[in-house]
């Protein structure tokens, strides 16, 4: 079966089977952004936006979205910013899941979110193995402008 979505802004028409995933279908088209940790929806890792808000790729079948917009890292124009930041803050250790982190951040800033503390709450399902979250927290705060 054929879907058309909106992916980063471009129309696109992918063929899929019924029971294929977004992540699959994404990663297969080339976004490579959007990575694989849990699979169970859990992690964060393979944040996508659908329709503006943040959802886990890897628990949504392809065939649901067919006529929506999804943006993934690579069609995020502020995610150089942060991802500066976040190396810079030493929060880039491995890197797995700063993409997933990115794109649910910058929905955060679209939201005019008031506080680090609100942030961290919004962010408890973005999860890090190798940071400690302190680093990404400083690096957030920075990119929000907001106050603990
Ligand atoms: S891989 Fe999707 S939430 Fe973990
Ligand atoms: S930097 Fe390695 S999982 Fe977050």
């Amino acid at each position: 079966m054929k879907i058309n979505l909106i992916v980063n802004g471009e129309k696109k028409i992918f063929e899929i089977e019924p029971s294929d995933i977004l992540l699959d279908v994404l990663r297969k088209n080339g976004y490579y952004s959007v990575r694989r940790g849990c699979d169970t929806g859990m992690c964060g890792i393979c944040t996508v936006l659908l329709d503006g808000k943040p959802v886990p790729s890897c628990s949504v079948y392809a065939a649901r979205v067919d006529g929506h917009e999804i943006t993934t890292l690579e069609g995020i124009k502020e995610a150089k910013e942060l991802a500066t930041l976040l190396a810079e803050e030493g929060a880039d250790q491995c890197g797995y899941c700063s993409p997933g982190l990115i794109v649910n951040t910058i929905y955060l800033k679209n939201k005019n979110i008031k506080s680090m503390e609100e942030a961290k709450v919004k962010l408890i399902g973005n999860l890090c193995r190798c940071t400690g979250y302190e680093s990404q927290h400083r690096a957030i705060e920075k990119f929000l402008g907001v106050k603990k």
